[in-house]
């Protein structure tokens, strides 16, 4: 039995509450310390912003081993109910509730709000190759199969280890990007750990990694990836993990080339890091693939989305590369769901092969290009320069985002506020996924202007201050 009382006025000092949280512990396990610390949140007892004892303290008052208790605030962590505040210590956080504005949740209105909504970061539908015939075919095929088949198909493993950008360690297929990084992430990231991103960047990848929590240190872009000094900088943290995207990055359109990312293999040899590479892009984007994983095999998870040049719903990505950290996410994942569909793989495998698929895809590939190339030409004429060179999304400098959004959105045009990209305070951008814009040049003309003019009337200054 929990010997703690409710307490009113609850805790106070950070010693009284190493105390009662020693006394509240009945197994002094992780899973118990965690459940022990979960149900005194629950009950109103640690209210919210109580700081909790560091992982030493308590693992000595406890007299079990800082492991131990790290596991625990792991746990808790997993599920929002604490936070790592870096050096200021771990604090009892709100729970979030559903209607919490996360970062990626300030993305995007959701369907149907605009008569043009460039605010997703999707693909054109009309651009996805066309599943019709390929799924007729694999329908024929008998891909009935048992619980202890192996999660990738063999046809599949062969043709993503031909097109890897390094000999992966271990390779598996999950569902989407976004799942290859939450697995990984789970195996990589500690409570408390410093994780670098490129700033600005992807908004859930902030928010997984802040639910782990892990302190998330921004690396500044220049046009050719991450700076290397800034990188130089944030290692002097020792971070357990670097998350970058090689090539059409979102939100800037970025792709690391391949003397940087020499350069950046260079500085990370030396420590432990492990370097996950997002190629949420993949086959649609336009320029070459380059991968850390060239000099750091053993250390580079790199994942390779099928959602933007396939299709979204396929839900399927590979994750190749360092192998201690892919076996345990395969392990783990045998707990669950343990494989991605094997028939949606087998369509994969039949797109990948299909002379018809692949034509589509490298129509896609060039209308992106096209599509992204005119509206920065458009936008230069505005005097408004647009970095970048690939993929569906643009990074536009504007004076003030949230006017812009508010005067564009009054016009039926859906863009997504810079801030939730943003991993620092820094200058105000849209994202803008002109991607989407079908209609050719004079389509993309007009939505400069658009965006040129939501500029310009969120700020009267504006053209004194022309970037
Ligand atoms: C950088 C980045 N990573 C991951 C994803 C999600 O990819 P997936 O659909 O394969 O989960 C996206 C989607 O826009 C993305 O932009």
């Amino acid at each position: 039995m929990s010997q703690v009382a409710p307490h009113n006025p609850p805790f106070v000092t950070l010693q009284n509450v190493t105390a009662d949280l020693v006394a509240a512990i009945e197994t002094p396990n992780a899973a118990g310390i965690a459940a022990a610390i979960g149900r005194l949140i629950s009950a109103g007892d640690l209210p919210v912003g109580t700081r909790l004892p560091t992982v030493r303290e308590l693992a000595r008052a406890l007299e079990v081993s800082p492991t131990t208790v790290s596991e625990a605030w792991r746990t808790l962590a997993s599920v929002g109910a604490i936070e790592a505040r870096g050096r200021n210590g771990t604090y009892v956080r709100q729970v979030p509730g559903p209607g919490t504005a996360q970062r990626y949740r300030r993305v995007t209105e959701g369907p149907g709000r605009f008569a043009l909504d460039l605010s997703t970061g999707t693909p054109d539908p009309a651009l996805l190759p066309d599943l019709g015939p390929v799924i007729a075919r694999v329908s024929r095929h008998d891909l009935t199969s048992s619980y202890l088949d192996r999660p990738v198909l063999p046809d599949l493993e062969d043709r993503l280890r031909d097109r890897w950008p390094f000999p992966p360690g271990s390779l598996t297929v999950v569902d989407g990007a976004m799942d290859a990084i939450d697995r990984v992430a789970r195996e990589v990231v500690r409570l408390g750990d410093r994780v670098v991103v490129e700033h600005p960047t992807f908004p859930p990848v902030v928010d997984l990694l802040e639910q782990l929590g892990a302190e998330v240190v921004g690396v500044g872009l220049d046009d050719e990836g991450p700076v290397v000094a800034e990188l130089e900088g944030a290692l002097a943290l020792d971070p357990s993990v670097v998350f970058l995207q090689p090539r059409a990055q979102n939100p800037t359109g970025i792709a690391i080339s391949e003397r940087r990312a020499k350069a950046l293999a260079g500085l990370l040899a030396p420590g432990r890091a492990i370097i996950v590479e997002d190629d949420h892009a993949g086959d649609v984007a336009s320029s070459p693939l380059v991968s850390l994983g060239r000099w750091l095999p053993e250390r580079t998870v790199h994942v390779r989305s099928f959602s933007k040049s396939h299709g979204p719903d396929l839900r399927l990505a590979a994750v190749g590369g360092a192998a201690d950290v892919i076996d345990a996410a395969t392990t783990r994942r045998l707990l669950g769901p343990g494989w991605s569909s094997r028939i949606l793989q087998a369509v994969l495998v039949a797109l990948l092969d299909d002379p018809t698929a692949i034509a589509a895809i490298d129509a896609a590939r060039e209308a992106y290009a096209a599509r992204r190339a005119r509206f920065a030409t458009a936008m230069a004429a505005h005097d408004l320069s647009v970095g970048g060179c690939d993929g569906i999304n643009q990074w536009v400098p504007v004076p003030d985002e949230r006017a812009a959004v508010v005067t564009l959105a009054a016009q039926g045009v859906g863009v997504a506020p810079g801030q939730p990209f943003r991993v620092r305070p820094d200058a105000d951008h849209l994202r803008i996924t002109t991607g989407l814009v079908a209609g050719g040049a004079a389509a993309l003309d007009a939505l400069a202007d658009q965006v040129a003019d939501a500029a310009r009337s969120a700020d009267g200054a504006w053209t004194n201050r022309r970037r």
